[in-house]
């Protein structure tokens, strides 16, 4: 039988350190508040030239993340057949980030596909690329995650509850074919729309004119907005479930696992998971406390840190798992 195996890792995240004193003095925060509610030391965000602009793109983060990936993986590049992008950040409203990708590595006219699951983005892109490589589609597929979400923030007191949480950067894998007994083992994805609205950026919309009014500006309507306290609750309680239903479908306990890496989103989340499933410490992989929440990167970015930590060995039962934005939620499970 045909799996797809994760065979190489990568990530990039900027230099510059933002830390939560550097934040209380711009909004109406203390590095007390982040910690104690978030687990949150410091995050990385893109350096910005005299306009404000970042100094390089998404995209470029991407590509960073990727090439590492594929030094990992020590494939040629030309074999990549599909490119898997997840970001809620692309860098113009269309095309997405995919194609900048390809263009950036040279990858020689790839197929190319944005997904847009925000937290979500990477688990669903994990089991898209199992997909396209079951079904033959494809046999190397490049699977990113990277988010520029500095920009996109509300640095008033009016933003100050999302804008703590925020950082940047961008993880990659390779995930390539193999009749090993190894890979991906089982995903499962869900989604619930009617929570779309509890976390969400609104503007530009399709149905205005224009499609970004002065009002909404001024309304801040393009920034990101969350109801905190349910997206923690609905978290807590679909990062448990997830778990559990991608063990029950790939057949192994709690016990079997060597290493969760769940979405990075407040260390009380992943606190909370960990405690109910009775995993250890050891056992559950965190770097929020130096990165905050990249989104769609933070899991990728985990996983190469994690790799690189020593953390993961081959044969290894290996969970991913997300929830965010959507609401979407779901899980992967790998053997390594
Ligand atoms: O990746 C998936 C997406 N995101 C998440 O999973 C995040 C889920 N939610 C959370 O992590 C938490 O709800 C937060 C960290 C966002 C907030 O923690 P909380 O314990 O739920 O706090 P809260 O929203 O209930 O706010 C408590 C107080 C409020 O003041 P009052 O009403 O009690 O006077 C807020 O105005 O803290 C205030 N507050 C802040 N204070 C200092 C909100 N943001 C800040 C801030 N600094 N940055």
């Amino acid at each position: 039988m045909t799996r797809a195996a994760i065979t190489g890792t990568g990530f990039w995240v900027p230099e510059r350190i933002v830390t939560n004193d550097d934040l209380a003095g711009w909004i109406d925060t203390s590095d007390a508040w982040i910690t104690e509610r978030s687990g949150i030391s410091e995050r990385r965000w893109l350096e910005r030239d005299d306009q404000g602009r970042t100094l390089i793109t998404g995209a470029e983060m991407g590509a960073r993340a990727a090439r590492e990936a594929i030094a990992a993986a020590n494939i040629d590049k030309n074999t990549i057949d599909q490119i898997i992008y997840a970001t809620l950040n692309p860098d113009v409203f269309f095309p997405g980030n995919g194609v900048f990708l390809e263009h950036l590595l040279e990858l020689n006219t790839a197929g190319a596909m944005d997904i847009r699951n925000q937290c979500t983005g990477f688990v669903y892109g994990l089991a898209a690329a199992d997909g396209f490589i079951q079904s033959g589609l494809a046999r190397t597929v490049l699977v990113v995650g990277g988010e520029v979400q500095s920009t996109a923030l509300d640095l008033s007191d009016r933003g100050r509850d999302i804008a703590v949480l925020f950082g940047d950067g961008a993880g990659a894998v390779v995930v390539q074919a193999t009749d090993e007994d190894r890979g991906i083992l089982a995903s499962v994805l869900h989604s619930q729309g009617r929570y779309a609205r509890e976390l969400f950026a609104e503007a530009p919309v399709a149905t205005e004119t224009g499609r970004i009014t002065a009002a909404m500006i001024d309304e801040g309507r393009h920034f990101p907005h969350m109801n905190g306290k349910l997206v923690f609750q609905h978290a807590t309680r679909r990062f448990t479930e997830a778990i559990e239903e991608v063990l029950r479908k790939g057949g192994v306990d709690i016990g079997d696992v060597a290493l969760l890496i769940p979405h990075q989103a407040n260390q009380r989340i992943t606190d909370a998971v960990a405690a109910r499933l009775e995993l250890p410490a050891e056992r559950v992989f965190s770097n929020i406390a130096r990165y905050g929440n990249t989104t769609a990167a933070t899991i990728p970015i985990a996983m190469a840190e994690a790799v690189r930590a020593g953390r993961i060995h081959s044969g290894d039962l290996i969970v991913t798992v997300a929830f965010g934005s959507g609401f979407t939620w779901g899980a992967n499970l790998i053997r390594w």
